[in-house]
């Protein structure tokens, strides 16, 4: 059970006048705080002190205000498809500054990166070595790559695992030597950057991160002996981890960061050429500065337990339902907005759904809710929206507000489900 009883003025979550924005944009909403996620790209950038850049996963959440936002306080962004490179060039981040990471890129898509001069495409099998020269040659301009690597070590630190196992990311270590051979043999055509490994996400361990950052340097260092190529770029991935529950549990950059920089530091001086390092964050920049807003429209009591059913559920949330890459389902961080005062109470909060997995809260502990009243399930502000499946079951999806220098605009309408015929 989760004491969620905190008052939300007093709660490190977005603050607002959450009746107001409901009178103007309906619920539920998603209100996201970009100034708080700046706030969080700084205080990465000052544990870092300059040793390596800060990029963005656009994938953790790619409203374009909140892109917009972080255009000049970001090193780059990581994108994962064409979707998310125009999404990014939108909101003004060069293509330069972009790393293009995924395992099933299409041609299209390739294609599409190198016409727009991305900094960084990550390969990830020889086929697409193959194709990305083949392209380069059509159409005339060189493919800036990287090898993303899934090193033979298992980072046991990392909540989700994306490395160190047979998996479809990256290329297994051991056949570095041949994709290496492959990327030189087509250059002039394959401008080669360096390496990039993404072990994992939700590591709370920064002697993991450390691990992970070794192992990857370590790999680097072997690959540009063996094979005589110079990474002047390396990814080193990321992972930071960040818990969405009422504990706020998160990786301590106060203790990595003595721990990495001499790592950083060590590889840089030792390189004889200039080398970019660079982490790709997303849920640690933008979880905490988010929150979802949704009304009560019904209580009722089943077999003793109290259930206050709201109108906005797993459609808009699918990670607060626990459905979005969790092993085991734990509630976010809930507040009950408009009676934070209330007597504790012990209830789940269900969705609008016919799903029995709709639930925004199982067994939470929150000041006694009411029909009508506004919940904040806070810690949303990645793999929110973008992470749900909005058309189930044709409800409007909910407004994305975002605040920006104090005031909050619309970085997405609501939208009804006609609009996607
Ligand atoms: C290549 C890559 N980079 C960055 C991320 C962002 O992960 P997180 O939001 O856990 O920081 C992911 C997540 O899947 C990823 O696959």
């Amino acid at each position: 059970m989760n004491d969620n009883t905190q008052d939300p003025q007093t709660a490190d979550i977005p603050r607002a006048d959450w009746e107001q924005l409901a009178a103007q944009h309906g619920t539920p909403y998603f209100l996201y705080d970009a100034d708080q996620v700046r706030q969080r790209v700084q205080a990465v950038r000052n544990a870092l002190q300059g040793t390596a850049q800060v990029y963005y996963a656009v994938k953790a959440n790619p409203n374009l205000a909140l892109l917009r936002s972080l255009v000049s306080h970001a090193d780059g962004v990581d994108i994962s498809s064409s979707g998310e490179l125009v999404q990014a060039q939108l909101a003004g981040f060069d293509a330069a500054s972009m790393s293009l990471a995924g395992p099933a890129k299409t041609s299209a898509e390739l294609e599409a990166a190198i016409r727009a001069g991305v900094g960084c495409i990550s390969m990830e099998s020889v086929r697409e070595i193959e194709e990305c020269a083949r392209i380069a040659r059509r159409i005339g301009m060189a493919a800036h790559v990287s090898l993303r690597v899934n090193p033979l070590q298992l980072n046991r630190a990392f909540g989700m695992k994306m490395g160190g196992r047979a998996i479809q990311f990256g290329i297994d270590e051991e056949e570095l030597p041949q994709a290496s051979a492959r990327v030189l043999a087509l250059s002039p055509w394959l401008d080669f950057q360096g390496l990039h490994a993404y072990v994992g996400s939700q590591c709370f361990d920064p002697a993991g991160i450390v691990e992970a950052t070794r192992n990857t340097l370590r790999i680097t260092r072997e690959l540009e002996q063996a094979s005589g190529l110079r990474c002047s770029k390396i990814n080193l991935g990321g992972g930071f981890g960040v818990s969405h529950g009422q504990e706020r549990r998160e990786l301590d950059l106060a203790v990595l960061a003595p721990a990495l920089l001499p790592l950083l530091k060590a590889h840089r001086d030792t390189t004889p050429w200039p080398c970019t390092l660079i982490f790709e964050l997303g849920r640690f920049l933008t979880a905490q500065a988010g929150i979802y807003v949704t009304r009560v429209v019904s209580r009722k009591a089943s077999r003793g337990k109290l259930f206050l059913a709201c109108d906005g559920g797993l459609n808009h949330h699918l990670g607060a339902a626990g459905t979005f890459g969790a092993t085991l389902r734990s509630n976010f961080a809930l507040y009950n907005l408009s009676r934070p005062q209330a007597p504790p109470r012990v209830c789940s909060l269900a969705g609008p759904s016919c799903n029995p997995t709709d639930l925004l809260g199982v067994d939470a502990v929150l000041p006694e809710p009411a029909e009508g009243d506004l919940l904040g399930v806070a810690m949303s502000g990645s793999y929110g929206l973008t992470a749900s499946p909005i058309l189930f079951l044709g409800r409007d999806t909910p407004a994305e507000l975002v605040r920006t220098d104090g005031a909050v605009v619309v970085g997405r309408r609501r939208h009804t489900i006609a609009d996607f015929n």
